[in-house]
């Protein structure tokens, strides 16, 4: 499964593809608002950090405004995937953009017709938000399963991001369930590689061999 950083924190970013764990990027105009930083000066700083997509949200509400504002975005790198709203107005955009072979990430998905429309219009990836499901007490990862057999009965090929990630099991049970991406934030990613018995195992066998009199490696 592909892991994606959901930020847009230039700090975050560094130390992740530092890691070399990170296929790719999200943002969206709250963690760009978060960031403090220019959209566009922000988006050329992630490209060049992580080889991978990135994708970057329009704020137009009418189809033709979308494009506009894709048109722009897409000309900052080719790694950018225009990231729309799953509205009728969206939906349009990515059957235009997907037409013209510009990737797409269609998002704010909470239920599994959403992702069907989006798959008709071509979208690149589709983004269910697991955790504002949980929020209001509808299980999220009900709808990656759901969202995975859709497209496998029907041999679609957009690709279902797990986005709205709380905690590490939303990414273990979005890979158990089939999705092809979790979006992640930074914390969850360093939760990720966390666990206290390999932090206490890593000390027993550090003052094993410090105790043993063993010479340096190197
Ligand atoms: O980028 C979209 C998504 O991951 C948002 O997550 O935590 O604001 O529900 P959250």
């Amino acid at each position: 499964m592909k892991i994606f950083l959901d930020s847009a924190d230039l700090n975050e970013i560094r130390k992740v593809a530092e890691l070399g764990v990170c296929d790719g990027v999200t943002t969206n105009p709250t963690l760009i608002a978060k960031s403090g930083q220019d959209f566009k000066t922000v988006l050329k700083e992630i490209v060049s950090l992580i080889p991978g997509p990135i994708s970057a949200e329009v704020v137009s509400t009418e189809h033709k405004g979308m494009l506009a504002e894709a048109e722009v975005l897409a000309k900052l790198n080719d790694n950018i995937v225009i990231k729309l709203p799953l509205t009728p107005e969206g939906l349009r955009a990515c059957k235009v953009l997907s037409g013209q072979g510009v990737r797409t990430n269609v998002t704010l998905c909470f239920q599994a017709g959403q992702a069907l429309l989006a798959a008709k219009c071509g979208a690149t990836y589709i983004s269910p938000f697991i955790g504002r499901l949980d929020d209001v007490s509808i299980d999220g990862m009900t709808l990656i399963r759901d969202i995975r057999t859709i497209y496998d009965n029907y041999g679609y090929e957009t690709e279902i991001l797990a986005a709205s990630i709380r905690h590490p099991r939303h990414v273990i049970d979005s890979a158990l369930a089939g999705a092809d991406v979790a979006t992640c934030p930074y914390k969850i990613i360093a939760q990720l590689y966390s666990h206290p018995l390999t932090d206490k195992g890593l000390a027993a066998f550090l003052e094993d061999w410090k105790q043993s009199g063993q010479k340096a490696i190197v």
